[in-house]
């Protein structure tokens, strides 16, 4: 397969992407406050290989060298998260200048180098003061969001290209409070679904007050979509996978673009359907400037629950490589929403890679896995999805939450004992698209 950014629309960015929590340790330096992925990763067996983000890719001290890796790579953009707690130890109030100093020489290091900032406002790191009044479930939160919002905004808004406000807020609810999977690892239905909506309330809000500011940033949202089939044609696997749409992706969806939650999903919910008080969904429906969209894998939905069909590759998250879904969903959402242009937020793949002794890392179907998506990004656009940008989730292997450090989703290999990065061949591929040769596969 060859690809050329010719296939793309024109002036579509290519970047990558990565996290805060997940890549720049540091976590009690310069002030930094406490942020509930410290509190979790500390309760035994939560983590898979009972790591956390304490060090992790120390990237809060080598990000000049990350930075010239990303410009060597050739990507026109890099996207990262900031944590709220190196800006606001205690949640609200008080700011802490060396957080905002770290983010502020973070971007203009990019800046210096030719690549455009595209800033994440909250990539799960809530300062545990907020869990400690109820976290995402009080709906307080919702405005102390807002201000860090306006705070951060303030600062890097002449500068960034681009600030979302939240990544993923399912996973912020639902696998957090419902599943237990996330910080704070609670199984509460009815906590899940006020999170969700106290999500959504402080990303209107905040967009709102970052609006307000005139800053030439440009505000979105992004939000982890898998796309639900059927695993046959009888009624109750449609009813199955409808409920399966609703639960990850209609939930946010509707409120963010058409201003109301839907409504088999509230009948179903029952008696745990969030308190929604008067202007709520106006809030949450502000215009955006662009929709981020995560995407990793499908769902197959049976009425007895998710089908794992046998003949398909898996990646070593276990989930199922299926890139029509990436079609299927762009052209979803372009016909049955009123979308913003398009960015692919996040797309990537965990295999398990190894070192050797040689100076690069193979890692063939990392490779393959992006070469069938982006296949299927080009495939969308020409089908008239609005499809912007590109980022490969992730720059570096990282802190992957609950499985620690034992997937790796990098361009570049991580060795957490030397803090060494080595190039992958994914990686020198990437470094090849960009710079606007042919690369075959
Ligand atoms: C989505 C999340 O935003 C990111 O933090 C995570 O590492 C990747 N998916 C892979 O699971």
């Amino acid at each position: 397969m060859t690809l050329t950014r010719k296939d793309f629309p024109n002036g579509f960015i290519f970047g990558t992407a990565t996290s805060s929590y997940q890549i720049e340790g540091a976590a009690s330096e310069d002030g930094r406050g406490p942020s509930i992925w410290d509190t979790f990763c500390r309760q035994p067996g939560r983590i898979q290989d009972g790591t956390s983000g304490d060090v992790a890719c120390d990237h809060y001290h080598l990000w000049p060298e990350d930075l010239d890796l990303l410009r060597e790579l050739g990507v026109d953009a890099y996207r990262f998260s900031l944590a709220w707690p190196r800006i606001q130890p205690s949640g609200s109030g008080a700011v802490n200048e060396k957080g905002l100093e770290f983010y502020d020489r973070l971007v203009d290091g990019l800046l210096e180098r030719g690549i455009q900032p595209y800033a994440t406002l909250y990539h799960w790191d809530l300062p545990q003061p907020l869990q400690d009044i109820g976290g995402w479930a009080n709906r307080e939160v919702a405005h102390h969001f807002a201000d860090y919002a306006a705070l951060v905004a303030g600062r890097l808004g002449d500068r960034v290209r681009s600030i979302a406000t939240l990544n993923e807020p399912w996973c912020s609810s639902f696998l957090s409070y419902d599943i237990g999977e996330h910080a704070p690892g609670l199984r509460d239905r009815r906590l899940a679904l006020a999170a969700a909506h106290h999500l959504l309330l402080g990303h209107g809000q905040a967009v709102q007050a970052m609006r307000a500011l005139g800053k030439p940033a440009e505000l979105g949202l992004v939000l982890n979509l898998t796309p639900a089939y059927p695993a046959s044609q009888s009624a109750e696997d449609a009813r199955a996978t409808q409920y399966a749409d609703g639960y990850a992706n209609r939930w946010f969806l509707d409120p963010v673009f058409r201003g109301a939650y839907p409504q088999d999903m509230w009948d179903a919910f029952g008696q745990d359907v969030p308190d929604v008080q008067d202007g709520d969904l106006a809030l949450i429906r502000e215009p955006l400037d662009f929709l981020g969209v995560n995407y990793y894998t499908r769902s197959l939905v049976s009425a007895q629950g998710p089908v794992r069909p046998q003949d398909a590759e898996y990646t070593h998250m276990h989930w199922e490589v299926y890139p029509q879904g990436l079609t299927d969903l762009l052209l979803r959402l372009q016909r049955e929403y009123p979308v913003p242009p398009m960015y692919i937020t996040e797309n990537g793949a965990a295999y398990p890679d190894e070192r050797g002794h040689a100076d690069i890392v193979h890692d063939p179907e990392r490779l393959a896995y992006y070469q069938r998506h982006l296949a299927a990004v080009i495939e969308a656009t020409r089908q008239g999805a609005d499809v912007r940008g590109y980022f490969a989730w992730s720059m570096l292997d990282n802190f992957e939450w609950a499985y620690g450090y034992s997937r790796r989703f990098g361009l570049f290999y991580v060795d957490y004992q030397t803090q060494e990065r080595t190039w992958k061949d994914s990686g020198r591929w990437f470094q090849g698209l960009m710079a606007r040769t042919p690369v075959a596969a």
